[in-house]
């Protein structure tokens, strides 16, 4: 099969790399893909939301499958275009249309999604500039910390959690009458605050049946001990520990299934990833948000402990014979830490060279953000390297995957060195 991945990151290496190994697999390609995936599959210097170049790559490669890595595309109606197209429409896509990725694409959507199917998650209510003075006074009705999100996408940015009623409201204003977040904010969600440990579940479903895959749990502050600024992710680990059988189990019959059965009453045929995060509130899961796309960097954790053929899951998507499928997964911890450009989360550099990738051995080095240029690596994003290692324990994982870090090299490379502090 001749396959097409659309993304340049780490999650799109780690997927890359799982289907090379697939013996069903023809040909790879990644549109725009990174220094990484240029090792092991033809990138295509194209961008994944201009979907005539996606169609003309498609038609001009012979694509059979289309894996879909970022939101952007999704929530932009990629799957929709290629169903729409004579020439395109057999070629299934994993991820789902614009309908199913609302509950990425729109906090109120999905907010609303979890009320109608009792699906558990914190209490809200969903204001505009219209509604912003009955907005100000259910602030009033709330406990500290106050919990504002955009409804649309905002670059990860469009949650806010403030600590003095004052504040809140003020922010509520920026966001409705300022459009702080530009129409993304024209909407917002406020909700109380849920205290608890976060982590993530991930689904993979054909629209009829689902797989649960492994948990993981992610680093998202720049800072150790979680401080500083918010990240798209700075390490992750799988599985997570707290999430023992019982507390799977009551996410599976508390937010799965009815996400799942929620899905086809409302008629969206969904087929893709469904990223869940969760709020480990005294045992119980709450549900913080859905993403439709798998988390980055849990994918370097979640697909490296999948030992099953991931090309036959996905033809499973396709074919919706999913449930005839069985997902192996390795037992083992798997860690990733993320290596960073100096200045990321703000303004960061690019174009330093990267050293010494080649003499990891023990652990798998996903691109996240890399180019190749007259042979060399040169950094080309905030986030650089994810660096994964299995092991027996969290300590031992991370072990290693520390080790390996010690023989990269590169200007004001950053990363942080307590992924994990909170679980072991
Ligand atoms: P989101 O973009 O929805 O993932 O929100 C970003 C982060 O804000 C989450 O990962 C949580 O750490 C935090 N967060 C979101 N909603 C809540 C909530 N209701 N209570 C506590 N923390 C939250
Ligand atoms: N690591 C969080 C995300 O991918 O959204």
């Amino acid at each position: 099969m001749n396959i097409l991945i659309l993304g340049s990151g780490g999650r799109e290496h780690a997927f890359a790399l799982k289907l090379s190994q697939s013996s069903q697999l023809k040909t790879l390609f990644v549109a725009p893909g990174n220094a990484g995936t240029a090792e092991i599959a033809q990138n295509i210097a194209i961008d994944p939301t201009d979907f005539q170049a996606v169609k003309n790559c498609v038609l001009t490669n012979e694509i059979e499958m289309i894996i879909v890595g970022p939101e952007a595309p999704l929530v932009g109606g990629i799957h929709d275009f290629i169903l729409s197209d004579a020439q395109l429409k057999h070629i299934p896509v994993i991820g789902p249309k614009k309908d199913g990725a609302r509950l990425e694409g729109s906090k109120d959507f999905s907010k609303q999604f979890m009320e109608k199917h009792e699906i558990p998650t914190a209490r809200y209510q969903s204001f505009t500039n219209e509604t912003l003075n009955e907005g100000k006074r259910f602030l009033e009705t709330l406990k500290a910390p106050y919990v504002l999100k955009a409804d649309g996408l905002a670059a990860g940015k469009g949650v806010l959690i403030l600590d003095s009623l004052q504040e809140a409201k003020q922010e509520l204003e920026e966001m409705l009458t300022n459009k702080k977040f530009g129409d993304a904010s024209s909407t917002v969600v406020i909700e109380e605050f849920l205290d608890g440990i976060e982590l993530s579940v991930f689904v993979l479903t054909d629209g009829k049946s689902y797989k649960i895959l492994p948990s993981a749990k992610d680093y998202k502050r720049i800072g150790e001990g979680d401080k500083g600024l918010n990240t798209g992710g700075m390490g992750a680990i799988s599985p997570v520990p707290f999430a023992d059988d019982s507390f799977l189990q009551k996410v599976e019959d508390r937010v799965v299934k009815p996400t799942i059965n929620g899905l086809q009453k409302d008629g969206i045929d969904y087929r893709g990833f469904i990223f869940i995060g969760l709020m480990n509130v005294n045992g119980n899961p709450l549900v913080i948000e859905y993403n439709v796309r798998m988390g980055d960097p849990e994918t370097e954790v979640v697909i490296p402990r999948i030992d099953s053929d991931l090309l036959e899951l996905f033809r499973g998507v396709a074919q919706q014979n999913l449930h005839e499928k069985l997902v192996k997964i390795n037992p083992e911890t798997a860690t990733t830490v993320m290596m960073v450009s100096a200045g990321y989360p703000e303004a960061y550099q690019k174009g330093k060279e990267i050293l010494g990738i080649g003499r990891v051995d023990n652990s798998t080095v996903y691109h996240a953000g890399t180019k190749t240029i007259d042979n060399k690596i040169l950094t080309n994003g905030g986030r650089v390297l994810a660096i994964t290692s299995l092991g027996n324990t969290i300590e031992e994982a991370l072990a290693t995957s520390y080790s390996s870090i010690s023989k990269i090299h590169f200007d004001g490379m950053n990363y942080r060195k307590d992924i994990g502090f909170d679980l072991v």
